[in-house]
């Protein structure tokens, strides 16, 4: 296996939201396409460990955005790198609430769906889900982010959870124990705070 031949591959960076019982949930993704048109179907694949997995088998609902070139690395961390079990992540930004009670953030989102679930394909890590679109809106004509412009440009990291996760090497500087920021710096500031997740100095571990 070449693990280099994944990297060939080109995604979209989105968030997926849902709500059960008045719980909101929501994680950034890159497993979001479409799969059919007539009738418009997308599928998604989330990772069992992520809350919003739980909620979108719950409420067989979920909403999707896809994320624009400019999206701050606050919102990516926030739905990237946290749990909706811990903390409202919807807080910080602009939202609004689609036909389904599903909150979704407006800010830095180049068009909106809603999907309710019609299939699923258990694959033992992750959980593909299949939605037909019930709705979709364009909100801005802004340039959509991909995968490799948050990998080249962003210098982001994908969790764990992450499908397409892979250990990334480093030789020296700091990691980032929750998001996996590499700090290249032979000395880590008392007050540096991880630009992707937000943690502070004390979840660095010196490589
Ligand atoms: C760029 C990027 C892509 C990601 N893609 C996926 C994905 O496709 N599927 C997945 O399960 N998690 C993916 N993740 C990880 C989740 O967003 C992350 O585990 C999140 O904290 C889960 O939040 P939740 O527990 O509130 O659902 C990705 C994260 C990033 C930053």
């Amino acid at each position: 296996m070449d693990e280099k031949a994944f990297f060939k591959m080109s995604y979209g960076v989105y968030i997926i939201s849902s709500c059960n019982e008045g719980k909101q949930s929501g994680c950034v993704v890159n497993t979001l396409s479409q799969v059919t048109s007539k009738p418009a179907n997308l599928s998604v694949t989330i990772s069992k460990n992520n809350y919003t997995e739980k909620i979108i088998e719950k409420s067989g609902y979920f909403a999707a955005t896809v994320l624009t070139q400019n999206a701050s690395m606050e919102l990516i961390g926030e739905f990237g790198f946290k749990s909706s079990k811990d903390i409202d992540k919807f807080s910080r930004f602009n939202t609004k609430v689609d036909s389904n009670g599903i909150k979704y953030v407006t800010d830095f989102a180049a068009a909106r769906y809603s999907c309710k679930v019609i299939n699923s394909v258990d694959l033992g890590t992750h959980v593909m889900f299949i939605g037909e679109v019930l709705e979709s809106e364009v909100l801005n004509n802004d340039e959509v982010m991909t995968y490799s412009y948050y990998h080249s440009v962003k210098k982001g990291t994908t969790p764990k959870n992450a499908p397409s996760y892979t250990e990334k090497t480093a030789q020296k500087g700091y990691r980032c124990t929750v998001c996996g920021y590499i700090l290249e710096a032979d000395e880590i500031p008392e007050d540096f705070v991880c630009p992707i997740c937000g943690v502070g100095k004390d979840k660095f571990e010196k490589l």
